[in-house]
């Protein structure tokens, strides 16, 4: 079932990912709701606190539209190690239209728990890294906005809080 994507400001967005205690049938539905949604927008990456779930728990998939589909759930995750310097010009889908070039690590090496419940560990660097590190921010209540200058984060959150109520009009 697609979900609905929370989109700044919602406070929820702000709430940290609870940590799941146990890999379950009721978690695997919530990563497949998670996936559909996230293809649908569609997004390379999406964090279960944007969909008002406020548990550790991130997808993400960057496969070109070309290739096949390459699906990564990362439960409980923990960034071990950051190395390295890399921009990329990130998006969001709790900020539609908006994109923003932020400073990121370059590489990541992450540990987390996949559908069945087993950790694994990963490096990562490229888009993936960032994408890692971006979701991995969601559930920790970080937006893409606390990344940007002031003036860049006035204009964005202005931006959204008239996008907001032109929704919210009749
Ligand atoms: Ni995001």
């Amino acid at each position: 079932m697609v979900r609905t994507i929370l989109h700044y400001p919602d406070k929820r967005l702000r709430e940290r990912g609870k940590k799941v205690e146990a890999v379950t049938d009721e978690v695997r539905k919530l990563i497949d709701d998670m996936a559909e949604t996230m293809y649908a927008a569609p997004g390379v990456g999406l964090a279960a606190t944007q969909i008002g779930e406020l548990i550790q728990l991130f997808i993400i998939d960057i496969a070109d539209n070309e290739e096949p589909s390459d699906l990564r759930v990362f439960i409980n995750p923990e960034i071990l190690e950051a190395t390295g310097e890399l921009t990329w010009q990130e998006g969001c889908l709790s900020f539609p239209g908006v994109t923003e070039e932020i400073d990121r690590a370059a590489k990541v090496r992450v540990r987390a728990q996949d559908r069945g419940g087993k950790w694994f560990e990963l490096e990562a660097e490229g888009l993936l890294a960032i994408a890692i590190q971006h979701e991995f921010d969601h559930l920790q209540g970080l937006l893409m906005i606390d990344h940007m200058g002031p003036l860049k984060k006035r204009l964005t959150h202005r931006k959204m809080i008239k996008r907001a109520e032109e929704q919210a009009a009749p």
